[in-house]
């Protein structure tokens, strides 16, 4: 396998400094058997320190999102600079509830991607298509649109990891079938070989998320362009999201 597997975390607007905690204390003794899954835990950015001293080394720390800007009079934004002190590896941009809540254009979060890019942060680009978007057959044009417009402003060296998050799977327990995650997976990666090459595109993996739990995430890890997922809401609970992981280890 030439590309890396990656169960990544998705904490959202959840929890205590004391039950983040809690949680790292209870995934340490999963994470030994994680080894050769990349295990990311993107959490809210005032609980990274905290998460960042109590970890596993093994487990890597992410940032939900992160300014546009580099520095300065924006009141409320969190750099990517003041990310990479606090020991974050990775950031996520795009997230369909930023897009919603937030108001990222493609334009941002192509800013976004840039900015972590400059401090060094490895970023994962989520793009996904609303319920009507998809009943209007418009699926496949939305997310050419959400990506092209952040692939033409990087280099291939830029992005880590591609997310596709539909947005009615999300949140909803109405997870994508594995046959159209994989199909989706392999159109957007066919997207990025278009555009920086098949070598890139072979390289770059591509996530699943919406909806994802410990019953149904081996069925995404089988799909031969998926390598790895996205974890909302199961990923608060760490027996939950540690049994993911061990299913995306479990693919090697
Ligand atoms: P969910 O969220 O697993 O709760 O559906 C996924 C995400 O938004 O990243």
């Amino acid at each position: 396998m030439q590309r890396i597997s990656l169960a990544v975390a998705n904490w959202k607007m959840n929890g205590t400094l004391a039950e983040a905690k809690r949680w790292a204390e209870d995934f340490a003794p999963v994470a030994p058997a994680l080894e050769g899954v990349e295990t990311v835990v993107c959490a809210p950015a005032l609980h990274l320190p905290l998460l960042h001293a109590s970890l596993p080394e093994s487990v890597r720390l992410g940032a939900e999102d992160v300014s546009a800007y580099t520095n300065g009079a924006h009141t409320g934004d969190v750099s990517a600079a003041m990310l990479a002190d606090a020991g974050v590896d990775w950031v996520i941009v795009g997230h369909s509830e930023r897009r919603a809540e937030a108001g990222d254009t493609d334009e941002r979060v192509l800013e976004k991607a840039r900015r972590a890019s400059e401090a060094g942060l490895s970023t994962i680009l989520c793009v996904g298509e609303t319920l009507e978007e998809r009943r209007a057959g418009s699926t496949e044009s939305v997310l050419e649109r959400q990506l092209v417009s952040v692939l033409s402003g990087l280099k291939p060296g830029e992005l880590a990891a591609l997310a596709y998050e539909p947005v009615w799977a999300i949140g909803t327990g109405e997870a994508a079938s594995p046959e159209t995650a994989q199909a989706v997976a392999r159109h957007l990666r066919g997207l990025v070989a278009r555009h920086w090459g098949e070598e890139r595109a072979a390289r770059l993996p591509v996530l699943y998320g919406g909806s994802v739990n410990e019953k149904n995430a081996a069925q995404f890890f089988a799909c031969p362009d998926i390598d790895g997922a996205l974890v909302g809401g199961a990923s608060l609970d760490p027996e939950r999201f540690g049994h993911i992981a061990k299913a995306l280890k479990a693919r090697h």
